[in-house]
């Protein structure tokens, strides 16, 4: 019987789960996984139609208990009210200044890990901008933050779990807390903008604004984190392409989405299905679990063309999956594609000639959990002084 050539999710899926995803697109799209008793799905227009179609198939209720899915439609609406490009424009001097600071730190040492010095720091703090954190708040955000999605990864021991707790009924009261203390005192941060927004004379509860703040706080963290790192290693293993980007601003966006596409910093996510159907000659039933896998979709071949190789000069990068696709599609893409901007443009023009550090390799990261994190836990640079 055919069998992918690694087993799935595996610690050698996992630190490269290409080849594997390769052969499923081409062997079995739609591949029963018996282990984890869910459907693989790995075509790009398998992927795209599952996305697009959420009335066969839905959010699955364990991973999303909050969110709304009745109308979800209306809720998009009005969160879109909120979160718009103008406000996302008006974050721009905000997240220049936070990257600036974090360059600061480590540029006369000559080196630096990209993660724990910059990625991972840079997310945190404009999200504690964003949703008016004090910055006396702060460090206890970043442990709130921190503990919060290592335990969403599955990256905690039991005994770290009854902390972790703690750390969530900590976390609720203290936006339950910012909500009502908003209201009574409204200010310029996102909690006050989703609060008043409205669209068709509805507006979100309490409850959806609470939800919507731990969402933020796990995607508009890691996968950001996520995408600054995957994009700096790409780009320093392309020397070339990198020299080019250098040289020609307007290719950074470019750098951007090919990183989405080629390492995208989501795996895949799970969807329902809600009435039985035929996908590719399997018979799926109500409640199967179907795994839309971006990553493989964002290199498949009927797409994308020698989809295994980095090109900043791909026409249509620009159709990866990575952001997903449909009434989900995320919220904060242009925030996360912002921050990425800027921090790849400060990066390569402040630290001259930054390379990955030749006696220290990178480590991957995958939260393998959630399917959703697949980065580097560091990346160690090197760079020249200016003194
Ligand atoms: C590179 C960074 C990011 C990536 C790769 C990413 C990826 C995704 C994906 C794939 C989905 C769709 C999930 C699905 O279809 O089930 C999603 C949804 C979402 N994302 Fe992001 N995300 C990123 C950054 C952000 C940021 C910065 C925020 C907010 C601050 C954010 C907030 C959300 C929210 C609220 C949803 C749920 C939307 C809904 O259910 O309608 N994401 N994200």
């Amino acid at each position: 019987m055919l069998a992918p050539p690694t087993e799935l999710f595996s610690a050698d899926f996992l630190s490269d789960p290409y080849p594997t995803f390769a052969w499923l697109r081409r062997e079995r799209p739609v591949y029963r996984c018996a282990a984890f008793e869910s459907y693989i799905v790995t075509r790009y227009d398998d992927c795209a139609s599952v996305l697009t179609d959420p009335d066969q198939f839905g959010p699955v209720p364990d991973v999303t208990p909050e969110r709304p899915t009745a109308d979800h439609v209306q809720y998009r609406h009005i969160l879109a009210r909120a979160f718009n490009a103008e406000y996302v424009a008006r974050l721009e001097p905000i997240i220049q200044g936070i990257v600036d600071r974090l360059i600061d730190e480590f540029v006369d040492r000559g080196e630096a890990d990209v993660m724990s010095d910059f990625a991972e720091r840079l997310p945190t703090l404009v999200l504690a901008e964003m949703l008016g954190i004090p910055s006396s708040a702060q460090p206890m955000f970043h442990a709130w933050a921190d503990s919060y999605t290592r335990s969403l990864a599955g990256e905690l021991s039991p005994a770290q779990r009854d902390d972790f707790l703690r750390t969530i009924r900590e976390l609720v009261g203290y936006f339950a807390y910012a909500i009502e203390e908003r209201r009574r005192h409204p200010g310029d941060d996102l909690v006050t903008r989703l609060m008043h927004a409205r669209a068709a004379d509805a507006q979100l509860s309490g409850a959806q604004i609470l939800s919507l703040c731990e969402q933020f706080m796990v995607a508009g963290r890691d996968l950001t984190t996520g995408l600054i790192g995957n994009g700096v290693r790409a780009l320093l293993i392309h020397a070339i392409q990198l020299q080019r980007l250098i040289a020609e601003a307007w290719l950074l966006e470019a750098a951007i989405e090919e990183t989405l596409r080629w390492d995208s910093p989501v795996l895949g996510q799970p969807r329902t299905v809600r009435t039985a159907c035929d996908m590719r000659g399997e018979r799926l039933l109500a409640g199967d679990i179907v795994v839309v896998m971006f990553a493989a979709a964002n290199r498949d071949p009927l797409v994308f063309s020698s989809p295994d190789v980095f090109d900043l000069y791909r026409p249509n990068a620009g159709l990866h999956l990575a952001f997903g696709r449909g009434i989900h599609f995320c919220v904060g893409a242009p925030l996360a594609r912002l921050e990425a901007r800027i921090a790849l443009h400060t990066l390569f023009a402040r630290l001259p000639h930054l390379r990955l550090s030749s006696d220290r390799p990178g480590e991957r990261r995958v939260a393998f959990a959630m399917l959703n994190l697949r980065t580097y836990g560091s990346l160690p640079v090197e760079f020249d002084t200016r003194g």
